[in-house]
């Protein structure tokens, strides 16, 4: 397989650096993933481990696949038990769908879909955390197991704006609110409600890998160079550290490592208790006295691969390079800013899995926080991200994301449904270049669309 990848990866190269009459760019970046980039263009896009993974490192994704995959049931079960007693799916995959993005609610009413509310309510907490809604916890379980009462049921309504480019063409935005019905018991005055739909799971090694150094060197918490764009890391704490460390996963970079990340989602959205959380979610609540015992519902080895799984999951290599609008669309990009967010380029550094290390990488974010303005804010601050801050999306793979999930729709809460409603939600630090996104003529609005498409 590796080898059959490298063909593709010369060949690729070859044909990109042809030079026809009408442009004579060479495109800078096309493996994405740099040697760990596969070639896939369907709905199994997101599905491939690293192609540059060795023997034993294979294996063990496909073992971690498995279980990605397995659906947990309450104990007792001889394999595969421990979900609950509140829980919100009971697989990793029926979130991720594909790897790739959840799901919305499909209908009012839904509790079946990739997205999840977290919720706190004012102050600062533990290690500058949050503080969690007292009888509800950091976030909302809609479900629980067989004779358990579940949190509450997630409920949405919507308001639309209309959005206008110079040449009169209108867009409709629809901005959710999320609320809670039918509470097991009443809410906590004053609780914030974050939801936040599944992102995709592919490249996060790569993520990982990269070195502390070269994010921080992104950061300008105090905009010194006047750009209108700061940025800055999430501080956040890292359990087995036992310390601050840069945030990297979650639309908050709320997770410093994938393990962390993996281990608070068996624990949060499955409630299995784990070495890294062995107190149930809704410990303390009173609908949460069943079910619960001593021993982890998942042992060491079961997070470690889980983790794995999203570390070793391959990027798929951008396409498309050589059409004029795909060219054209990546110098506008670069032009009106978007750029300074969603970073093109990395070298990744140290990881333990070797085949992550030093690879030449085009994530498209700088992995630090915006100010995105009212419009995207959740009003719900954590670690050192405020109500308005998120981290930039990795762009890497977006133009298959409705190839890997009809469904799919854009941004923290899945609000947008094409990648174009998406841009034109930017707000805060990104207002500047949004505005000159909707300035565009049609044309380059077009190309710039069809240079996100190809990545
Ligand atoms: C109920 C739906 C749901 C389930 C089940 C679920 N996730 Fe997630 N996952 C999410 C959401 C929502 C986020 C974003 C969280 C945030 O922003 O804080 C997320 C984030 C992630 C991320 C970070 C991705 C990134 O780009 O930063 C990883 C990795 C991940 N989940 C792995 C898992 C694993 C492993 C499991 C199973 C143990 C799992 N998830 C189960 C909804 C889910
Ligand atoms: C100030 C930093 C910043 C700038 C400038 C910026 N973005 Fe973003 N972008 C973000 C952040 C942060 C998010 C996540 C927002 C959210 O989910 O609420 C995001 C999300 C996106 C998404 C959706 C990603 C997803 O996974 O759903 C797309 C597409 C996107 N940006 C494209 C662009 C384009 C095109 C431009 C230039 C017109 C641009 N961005 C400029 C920070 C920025």
């Amino acid at each position: 397989m590796y080898k059959i990848f490298m063909v593709f990866g010369a060949l690729f190269v070859l044909a990109s650096c042809q030079e026809d009459e009408g442009f004579i760019e060479t495109p800078e970046v096309i493996l994405s993933g740099g040697e760990t980039t596969i070639f896939s263009t369907g709905p199994d896009a997101f599905t491939f481990p690293l192609a540059n993974l060795e023997q034993d490192g294979l294996d063990r994704h496909f073992e971690a696949d498995a279980i990605f995959g397995q659906q947990f049931v309450s104990a007792p079960a001889i394999k595969f038990g421990g979900i609950g007693p509140l829980f919100n799916q009971n697989s990793c995959e029926s979130c991720h769908t594909r790897n790739g993005r959840g799901a919305i609610p499909q209908f009012e009413g839904d509790q079946s879909s990739g997205l999840l509310l977290r919720l706190s309510i004012p102050g600062t907490g533990l290690h500058n955390g949050i503080v969690p809604a007292p009888g509800f916890g950091g976030q909302l379980q809609n479900k629980a197991i067989f004779g358990v009462a579940s949190e509450g049921k997630i409920s949405k309504s919507e308001v639309d704006k209309i959005v206008q480019y110079v040449d009169g063409v209108e867009i409709v935005l629809s901005k959710p609110t999320y609320s809670i019905i039918e509470p097991y018991m009443a809410l906590p005055a004053e609780l914030m409600i974050s939801p936040r739909v599944a992102p995709p799971v592919h490249g996060l090694g790569l993520l990982e890998a990269i070195s502390d150094m070269d994010i921080l060197a992104l950061a300008d918490e105090t905009d010194a160079n006047g750009d209108g764009i700061s940025g800055k890391p999430n501080m956040v704490w890292d359990v087995l550290k036992q310390g601050m460390e840069i945030g990297r996963f979650g639309w908050k970079a709320e997770q410093p490592t994938a393990a962390q990340q993996a281990a608070d989602a068996a624990h949060n959205d499955m409630g299995l208790t784990n070495f890294f959380f062995p107190n149930n979610p809704c410990e303390g609540q009173e609908n949460c006295e069943e079910g619960l015992q001593d021993e982890n519902d998942v042992d060491e080895e079961t997070i470690n691969l889980f983790a794995f799984y999203s570390q070793t999951l391959a990027v798929p290599s951008q396409r498309n390079t050589d059409q004029p609008e795909v060219i054209n669309g990546r110098k506008i990009f670069n032009s009106i800013n978007c750029s300074s967010c969603h970073v093109p380029e990395f070298t990744t550094g140290a990881h333990e899995i070797t085949a992550l290390v030093n690879q030449k990488i085009a994530p498209f974010t700088d992995m630090l926080l915006h100010d995105m303005g009212e419009g995207l804010a959740d009003n719900r601050p954590t670690f050192s991200a405020n109500g308005q801050e998120w981290r930039t999306s990795p762009l890497w793979g977006i133009g298959l994301t409705q190839v890997v999930n009809p469904k799919a729709t854009f941004l923290h809460d899945g609000r947008a449904k094409t990648i174009e409603e998406a841009i034109l939600w930017h707000g805060g630090e990104a207002e500047a270049s949004k505005e000159q996104f909707r300035k565009l003529k049609k044309s380059d609005r077009e190309d710039l669309l069809a240079f996100l498409k190809s990545l």
